[in-house]
């Protein structure tokens, strides 16, 4: 019966809430799903961090410094969406100090030059929209509301990426080598950002039959590719595959996968930066351990107050 009532709940595209009944497996995935995401904001923090001393004029770094912060407010909804299932926010913590949850594997590469900002703005940004809109009508109710705001950010920092990397592809011919150097060394990681072919993937059949993704990774890959092509142009800058062309009979453009050996590689702890964003991570955590004491301690004090 509870089951049946949650079928057609999802068939309707009626969402799902927290007080109401839902498979085990529905709430391992989401809380699988959405604990990846919020760490993935939160390790984005690293990347762009880097970059806010060495921005190079205030204004640039005044934009910077807002957008991190940004990507920290995504963390925080994102895990307050996840304790909505009946998960504590610590507990995720916990799960991804010690690598049993993962987190996106684009950050694991290191932000080399300022163009990188651009780059991340652009393509990362860009992709993580792409994958991002559709789950703003997940069947999960607070999944998809944290998700709206999310998205306006989202597209807010994809303008700026695309801004910097549009100054500097006009700017001197050594700005704009620095550009192209960017964007050539993070397109493939974006590429892999969606996850792997939908045929080895282990979890969009699931998941879409469940309305928590909308669509698979194949499909998704292929509409920021879509989306990116012709930016590019806008640009003046070149993307690093020979194989895109656009096919009038598919609608879209083709273009060579990327290296899913890499991708896994990655996701096993493999990457360039792995083991530096845990270990910053960590220490993160643990210098913020008063903080959360002193929160803690001033939260019951002021229960404490109220209740007497
Ligand atoms: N990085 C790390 N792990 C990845 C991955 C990636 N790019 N792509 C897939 N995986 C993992 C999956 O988590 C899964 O492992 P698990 O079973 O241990 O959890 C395994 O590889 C198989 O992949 P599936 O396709 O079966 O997994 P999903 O159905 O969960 O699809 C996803 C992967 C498309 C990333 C999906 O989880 C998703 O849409 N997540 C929400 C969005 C998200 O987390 N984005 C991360 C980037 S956030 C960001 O970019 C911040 C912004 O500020 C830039």
């Amino acid at each position: 019966m509870l089951q049946l009532e949650f079928d057609e709940r999802v068939a309707a595209d009626d969402r799902v809430e927290p007080r109401d009944w839902m498979p085990d497996a529905y709430r391992s995935t989401l809380i699988r799903q959405i604990a990846q995401h919020a760490h993935s904001e939160i390790i984005g923090m690293q990347p762009e961090g880097n970059w806010i001393t060495r921005a190079p004029s205030l204004k640039r770094k005044a934009i910077l410094i807002a957008k991190v912060q940004d990507e920290a407010g995504h963390g925080l909804y994102l895990y307050s969406a996840a304790e909505t299932l009946g998960v504590d926010r610590d507990e995720l913590v916990e799960l991804l100090l010690a690598g049993r949850q993962k987190y996106s594997s684009i950050f694991n590469y290191p932000t080399l030059t300022w163009a990188d900002i651009g780059a991340i703005g652009w393509l990362v940004d860009g992709a993580a929209i792409t994958n991002q809109v559709p789950l703003c009508r997940c069947s999960y109710g607070p999944y998809a509301r944290a998700m709206v705001r999310i998205c306006k950010e989202e597209s807010f920092h994809q303008r700026q990426g695309f801004e910097i990397l549009y100054t500097l592809g006009h700017g001197t011919p050594g700005q704009k080598a620095m550009a192209q150097d960017a964007v050539d060394r993070w397109w493939w990681p974006s590429l892999m950002m969606f996850g792997p072919p939908d045929a080895a993937s282990t979890h969009t059949g699931q998941s879409t039959a469940w309305k928590i993704k909308r669509f698979g990774n194949d499909e998704l890959r292929q509409r920021f590719v879509d989306m990116t092509v012709p930016q590019a142009d806008a640009l003046g800058l070149a993307l690093p595959d020979d194989g895109i062309a656009w096919n009038a009979e598919r609608g879209h453009y083709d273009f060579t996968e990327p290296d899913y050996a890499e991708l896994t590689a990655v996701i096993e702890g493999n990457g360039p930066c792995n083991a530096e964003r845990i270990a910053v991570r960590r220490a993160a955590h643990e210098d913020g351990a008063w903080v959360r004491e002193a929160a803690a301690a001033y939260a019951a004090k002021r229960a404490g107050r109220e209740a007497a």
